[in-house]
């Protein structure tokens, strides 16, 4: 007798079903990636850099910037140019992309992958919890500032570099700012993540017809940088516990290549992806009261 398990359960075993590839070539094609400094934005870089992609980083450390395009032009030859913004700064994040805007007329790829993993509560200058402004707020604002650019280079593709760490919920609008709850590391996590989903639900409904479209994806348990900015404790656990079972972060950057590149999701937007693999997200984080609600939030903090 064989045993399905419930669509919200099947993120145990798709990491473990052959990924899906995409052989579709990247030239002339301008892609923006966030976070192509490390881990999975810059296996990213890397994949799409390789089939032919220009790739423009938005990012928040030159000296790791300058590597990166060095890297870059060995594998590809191409010339990378990168923008910084620190993303516990919203007027950063404004600026970067706003000169994005102005050197690119156009764009075909959307990839925001920065993201961390705090294990206490630490905030941003301007008072707000800093993994739900850096993984959710900033991302939000670089993905509406480039919608109708998007557009107007449509056929186009956004893609969030989400979690299935948004299984964790942790989402609580009388909370936010995580005043009066104890904060949890994976809770704080999980509740960025699962406003980044409801908002991109939002955000698919306004690029309904454009021919945008915008999916997330998990990019895979992987070893890469994220969390090695916690406590001594947390980072001897990483390190010695978990990096060990973790697979190595191009698997990421060959998914991310497909879901940019692949003719096959040419018309899929508003899904959520275990790396190649569609797949549902937890029921939270499909809640289309609380994703109306999420975006407009998020829509005034922005705007302040
Ligand atoms: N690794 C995993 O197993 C895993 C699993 C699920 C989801 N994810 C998601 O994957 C995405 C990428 O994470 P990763 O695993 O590749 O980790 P990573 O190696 O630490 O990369 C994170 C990237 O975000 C950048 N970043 C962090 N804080 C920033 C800030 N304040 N301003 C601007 N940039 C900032 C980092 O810049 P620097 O290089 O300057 O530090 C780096 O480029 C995240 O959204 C994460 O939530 C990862």
């Amino acid at each position: 007798m064989s045993f399905e398990l419930p669509d919200e359960l099947k993120f145990i075993t798709n990491s473990k079903l052959p990924q899906k590839r995409s052989y579709e070539s990247m030239e002339g094609k301008i892609c923006v990636i966030s976070g192509a400094t490390s881990g999975v934005g810059y296996e990213s870089a890397i994949s799409l850099a390789r089939e032919g992609a220009e790739i423009v980083m938005l990012v928040r450390n030159a000296e790791k910037a300058k590597k990166v395009c060095e890297n870059i032009k060995e594998v590809s030859g191409k010339v990378t140019r990168y923008f910084l913004a620190d993303f516990c700064k919203l007027s950063e994040v404004r600026s970067a992309v706003n000169e994005i805007l102005e050197a690119y007329p156009k764009i075909d790829v959307l990839i925001n992958s920065v993201g961390i993993h705090n294990t206490t509560r630490r905030l941003t200058e301007d008072g707000y919890e800093m993994v739900f402004y850096v993984n959710h707020l900033s991302n939000f604002l670089v993905t509406k500032m480039m919608l109708p650019r998007m557009i107007e280079s449509s056929p186009s593709r956004i893609i969030y570099v989400n979690s299935e760490g948004h299984r964790f919920g942790g989402l609580n609008f009388n909370d936010l700012n995580w005043e009066k709850r104890m904060y949890i590391g994976l809770a704080g996590y999980g509740a960025a993540k699962t406003a980044q989903l409801l908002t991109m639900m939002e955000f698919n409904k306004q690029l309904e017809g454009t021919g945008v479209t915008i999916n997330a994806m998990h990019p895979g348990a992987v070893r890469t940088n994220i969390g090695n900015n916690n406590g001594w404790l947390y980072r001897f656990w990483l390190q010695k516990i978990l990096w060990p079972s973790m697979k190595e972060p191009h698997i990421a950057g060959e998914a991310i290549y497909y879901l940019a590149s692949s003719p096959d999701l040419e018309k899929v937007s508003g899904k959520f992806f275990n790396l190649t693999i569609e797949e549902t997200p937890a029921t939270h984080a499909r809640d289309k009261v609380a994703a109306q609600h999420i975006y407009k939030i998020s829509n005034d903090i922005i705007s302040e």
